[in-house]
């Protein structure tokens, strides 16, 4: 039997919280569809974060109103505080993500608060949650970089993920935001993490920015890590991380890990569905370079 990976697909929330393009509820809600159909089984649906903070993500009660609703799919959304819970649980959220940061100067930009004053609102907020019968995933920015302070320190990573996993998050998705990090840096990252959280509980979330996303996948799947983070057509950035592109594309983790051996699930052709389609909407050709390759093979 293959090894197994599963991809946690970002695109709908991490993607298009930063695009700038106008994308319609309409629109998100069908490229969730999309995803759902070439075989994605977690779909970041929304954030319910500020609006005044992140206006693109303004219709994410909507969108998850009015969104397929898969069997055996998992549809997590963000959920900063006690109201965007609420807000969530509102909606009929199965599973939430709180998000932290490793760099302080990070957390103040992203939520307006220190990381230790983050750390005691999340306790609260995994109560009710799990109280409510639903899933928590717990997020670390910056764990490979920080815009404002530049390099962070693997240790500080691993508290946190302590302190998140105490809290009752089933799993810590490590992410470099600005997509700095390198596969040496993600070894020593993991060792460091894997120390205080087993490496079962880890995710990887990385940004592309730098070209090393796949990369860095493959280096932290070497540490045992199962569980990776990708955006369709490698859609979107981070408001609060200026320059940071968008996650590693979905459709080159997907290739990259399938023709080396490793199930994914994922239909390649339904997911090059989803990439045209996701293009089409923010009027850009994706990013991923497997998925252009295969687009225009298949055009051809
Ligand atoms: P604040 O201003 O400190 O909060 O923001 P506040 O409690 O003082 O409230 C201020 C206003 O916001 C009030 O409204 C609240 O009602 C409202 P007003 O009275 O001014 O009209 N408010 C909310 N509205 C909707 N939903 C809520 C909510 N909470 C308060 N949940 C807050 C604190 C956390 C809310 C704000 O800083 C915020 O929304 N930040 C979100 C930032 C964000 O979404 N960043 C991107 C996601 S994280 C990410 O991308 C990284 C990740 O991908 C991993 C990686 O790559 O590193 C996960
Ligand atoms: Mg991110």
């Amino acid at each position: 039997m293959p090894d197994q990976v599963k991809i946690v697909e970002v695109g709908p929330r991490d993607g298009l919280q930063n695009e700038k393009a106008a994308v319609t509820t309409e629109q998100k809600v069908r490229l969730i569809a999309l995803l759902g159909k070439a075989g994605l089984t977690a779909i970041e649906a929304g954030s319910f974060v500020s609006p005044k903070w992140v206006p693109q993500m303004a219709d994410s009660g909507e969108v998850f109103d009015r969104m397929e609703k898969r069997a055996g799919v998992d549809y997590p959304v963000l959920t900063p505080n006690m109201k965007g819970l609420e807000a969530a649980l509102a909606h009929g959220a199965k599973e939430v993500a709180i998000f932290g940061a490793a760099s302080e100067s990070f957390s103040q930009r992203n939520i307006n608060c220190s990381i230790a004053e983050s750390l005691e609102r999340f306790v609260p907020v995994c109560a009710r949650a799990l109280d409510e019968g639903v899933r928590v995933r717990g997020y670390i920015s910056c764990v490979l970089g920080c815009p404002y302070e530049g390099a962070v320190d693997p240790a500080a990573v691993a508290a946190i993920a302590k302190r998140l996993m105490d809290m009752g998050c089933y799993e810590i998705s490590l992410g470099d935001t600005i997509g700095t990090g390198t596969p040496a840096e993600t070894e020593r990252l993991i060792d460091a993490v894997a120390a205080d959280v087993p490496v079962e509980k880890l995710a990887g979330h990385f940004h592309d920015t730098y070209g090393q996303g796949v990369a860095n996948i493959w280096a932290a799947y070497g540490r045992g890590v199962r569980v990776f983070d990708a955006s369709i057509a490698g859609l979107g950035g981070c408001p609060y991380a200026k320059g940071a592109t968008g996650n590693v594309a979905t459709e080159d983790v997907v290739y990259s890990l399938s023709h080396s051996g490793v199930s994914t699930g994922i239909d390649m052709e339904r997911l090059l569905d989803a990439a045209a389609f996701a293009s089409e909407m923010v009027d850009r050709p994706p990013v991923s370079r497997a998925g252009r390759a295969l687009l225009a093979k298949r055009a051809a």
